[in-house]
């Protein structure tokens, strides 16, 4: 190779780890809670946080039996299942074993708002606000305004659990938005406890 080919390949290989690199990370439950105390307390309750016990052996055994499913068997570690009843399968940071990453048990808080490596930068740096665009652009989502939000696992062709199988899975998105109980409710004053 010729020493400007040399240099070219060199150049589009930064750009791609500069691109990787720009992916926001998953940073777990933990570094959010300690900032937004009221989310954390209301979410460890709600179904989401407990979404991955239902892979396990004897959990929603009727429900299985209606989906074709072996009640009996344990999912827990099946690729065909774990995406959606963890948090970041398999991408930066995220979820990949219930013994290297326990912290990504569950469906939390970056399965709704997104990898937040960058977001909570710009959270730290801004305890009285910032813009949506500003946090939108850091990786940041909005499933008020992005159905596609929840989208990722709800009514989806993977789940075995959608509309097909009973109506009571039919996923209505701003329905689903009212049911605070399952995420959190929207805290009364700032959820700020920083402080
Ligand atoms: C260092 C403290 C801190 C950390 C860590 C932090 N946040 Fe925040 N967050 C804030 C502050 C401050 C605000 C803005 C004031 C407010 O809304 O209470 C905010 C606002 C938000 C909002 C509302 C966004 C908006 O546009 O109004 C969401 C959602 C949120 N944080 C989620 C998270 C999640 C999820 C994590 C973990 C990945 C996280 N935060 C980490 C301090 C933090
Ligand atoms: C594409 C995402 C996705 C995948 C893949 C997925 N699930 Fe789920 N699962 C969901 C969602 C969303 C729900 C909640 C459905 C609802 O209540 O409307 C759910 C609910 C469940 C429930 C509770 C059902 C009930 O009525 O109590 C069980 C059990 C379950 N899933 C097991 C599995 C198993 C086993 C697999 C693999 C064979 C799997 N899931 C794969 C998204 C998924
Ligand atoms: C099932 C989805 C879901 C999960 C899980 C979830 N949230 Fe939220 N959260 C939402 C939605 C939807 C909103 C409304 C704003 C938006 O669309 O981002 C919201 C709003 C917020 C806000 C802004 C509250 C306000 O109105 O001022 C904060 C802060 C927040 N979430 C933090 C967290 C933290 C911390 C966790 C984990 C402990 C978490 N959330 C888990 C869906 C979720
Ligand atoms: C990473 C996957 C994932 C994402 C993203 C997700 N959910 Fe879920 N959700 C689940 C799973 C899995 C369950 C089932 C938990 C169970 O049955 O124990 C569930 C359960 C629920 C339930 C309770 C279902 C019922 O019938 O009572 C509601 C409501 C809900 N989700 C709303 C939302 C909303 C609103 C969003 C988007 C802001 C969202 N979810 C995003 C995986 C997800």
């Amino acid at each position: 190779m010729k020493r400007r080919q040399v240099l070219s390949v060199m150049f589009i290989f930064m750009v791609m780890m500069s691109a990787v690199e720009a992916k926001p990370k998953y940073i777990g439950v933990e570094k959010c809670a300690s900032c937004h105390k009221a989310e954390h307390l209301a979410w460890k309750t709600s179904v989401h946080a407990k979404a991955f016990n239902v892979l396990k052996p004897g959990k929603r055994k009727k429900a299985k039996l209606l989906a074709e499913l072996d009640p009996e068997k344990d999912y827990t570690a099946d690729k065909k299942c774990v995406g959606c009843h963890v948090t970041g399968y398999r991408e930066k940071g995220g979820f990949k074993d219930v013994a290297s990453t326990p912290e990504f048990i569950g469906v939390s808080c970056e399965s709704c708002h997104g990898a937040g490596s960058k977001y909570a930068v710009l959270h730290n740096d801004n305890p009285s606000g910032f813009t949506k665009q500003e946090a939108i652009e850091l990786g940041q989502l909005y499933g008020v305004d992005d159905e596609a939000v929840c989208l990722a696992c709800h009514a989806h062709k993977d789940s075995p659990f959608h509309e097909g199988l009973d109506d009571k899975y039919k996923f209505d998105w701003k329905a689903a938005l009212k049911i605070h109980k399952a995420y959190h409710p929207k805290p009364k004053k700032s959820s700020f406890s920083f402080m």
